[in-house]
């Protein structure tokens, strides 16, 4: 009976877009393109400069991966300066600089959500046992329906599969992957297989539960789809201000939808949970940790520009390429300030201040190598975006990285509450999960069976 109400109300959406543009009830059906000029228009801003070229290195504007050029603007803001330029000097002080800083992204980086936020009712749409790494598994599917009587032509059904050991003694710790779904008609490229083993055998053969909740059920990865999903449902179809929240904080906002459902499930340990992602979701599990201090520890893999990567680095990725109209749906529209008349150094902030926000909760920071194809993240910024925020887990009484010089590839530093590791693999968190099983095993005192190998 429900799905059938769904299904209603989603051909009802999809029959009011394509009906009258006109009619105020309908989501507006703007392209990418259009959103993202709409939003310059709004801003005042004629043009944006160009983003780098990562494909070609003879382009004009061929990303910069010369080190030596990298750092045009090493003085980077202090995370321990209040905004008035008061020293934050103990732990005491810390939670009113959090609060300043939260703001700040909000305000310039991944915008706000709204004050109120509809309900989400989780529903079992199948269950089935398994074998998972040798494990007894018990797989669950579930539909997150998001109460959309306030807006009807907007349907949010968020989608996640919950896999737990089927012998428990008691609650587990569990890893909540934000995880990619091909769109509809995508063919993988030939030859393509998924990392073996995957996640879930990764997870499970360490005892915990695994999640796999895929975001783009809550936001679209796209501009277009802003006037729907959980941003087009509260804007009740209507475009966005230039401060309201962006893809990122909605798959956050998702994230925390499932944790609520998790903490209510008797096989798992809801002060257990981490957030596990790559690359847009590496980005996204970084909003997650700082908006959502339920989350006991994460695993940002290859997150760069947009993500752990500092702003004020050229090298690979940078925020012209964030504030194209390709990418801009990510984030607030006043992040596009900062690729028109502002530079990236007017930012307030800085990607290290992000990853503060995280503390002093467990935080493995991974990324892949250059040979391998993840130059374009910048894994030097991210390490040192890391080295940058360890003084805040400091100033909470954990351990930060290690001060020394980029480690390079298969060197962990993960003896802290803050770890960073550059696996030998490419854009991927193959070779590093189990080093993040490891640290997050230790550093949420949670027996863990099958330890890394050292690759
Ligand atoms: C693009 C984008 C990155 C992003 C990546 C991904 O390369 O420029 O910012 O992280 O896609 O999500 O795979």
């Amino acid at each position: 009976m429900r799905r059938s109400t769904r299904r209603i109300a989603t051909l009802f959406a999809v029959a009011t877009v394509l009906g009258s543009a006109a009619d105020a009830q309908s989501p507006a059906p703007l392209t990418a393109e259009e959103d993202h000029r709409r939003l310059l228009d709004l801003l005042g801003i004629d043009e944006l400069r160009p983003g780098r070229d990562g494909m070609n290195p003879e382009a004009a504007n061929a990303a910069n991966y010369d080190e030596a050029a990298s750092n045009p603007y090493p003085d980077l803001p202090d995370p321990l300066l209040m905004e008035d330029g008061a020293p934050v000097v103990d732990a005491e002080d810390w939670p009113a600089r959090r609060a300043e800083l939260l703001d700040l992204f909000s305000r310039e980086i991944y915008g706000y959500v709204p004050e109120e936020t509809p309900a989400v009712t989780w529903s079992v749409t199948e269950e089935r046992e398994a074998e998972v790494a040798g494990v007894p598994a018990i797989v669950r599917d579930y539909v997150g329906h998001v109460d959309n009587s306030a807006y009807p032509a907007v349907a949010v059904d968020m989608e996640m599969t919950v896999t737990t050991p089927a012998e428990v003694k008691g609650p587990v710790p569990a890893v909540l992957s934000f995880v990619f779904r091909f769109p509809a008609g995508f063919e993988p490229p030939a030859g393509w297989e998924p990392p073996s083993p995957s996640a879930t055998e990764r997870v499970l053969s360490r005892g915990w539960a695994h999640i796999e909740f895929v975001p783009t059920t809550v936001q679209a990865d796209d501009g277009a789809g802003l006037a729907e999903g959980i941003i087009g449902l509260t804007n009740k179809g209507r475009p966005r201000d230039a401060d309201d929240w962006g893809a990122l904080r909605a798959w956050a906002w998702g994230a925390s939808r499932v944790l609520d459902h998790l903490e209510d499930m008797s096989e798992i340990d809801g002060e257990r949970v981490a957030v596990e992602g790559l690359s847009r979701y590496g980005k996204a599990v970084l909003v997650t940790m700082a908006y959502d201090e339920r989350f006991a520890a994460g695993f940002s893999g290859s997150s760069g520009e947009g993500g752990g990567s500092l702003y004020r680095r050229d090298n690979g990725e940078v925020v012209e390429n964030i504030a194209s109209s390709g990418e801009y749906h990510w984030m607030a529209g006043n992040f596009l300030k900062y690729a028109g008349p502002l530079g990236w150094d007017d930012l307030p902030i800085d990607a290290h201040e992000l990853i503060a926000l995280s503390a002093p909760r467990p935080l493995f920071m991974g990324t892949g190598t250059a040979e391998e194809g993840d130059a374009w993240v910048d894994p030097v910024g991210i390490f040192m975006a890391t080295e940058a925020a360890s003084p805040v887990y400091e100033l909470l009484g954990e351990k930060g990285l290690p001060d020394v010089e980029f480690p390079g590839p298969g060197v962990g530093l993960t003896d802290g509450t803050l770890a960073f590791r550059q696996h030998r693999d490419g854009h991927s968190n193959h070779l590093n999960w189990p080093y993040f099983l490891d640290f997050a095993a230790r550093e949420l005192g949670a027996k863990a069976e099958g330890g890394a190998s050292g690759r």
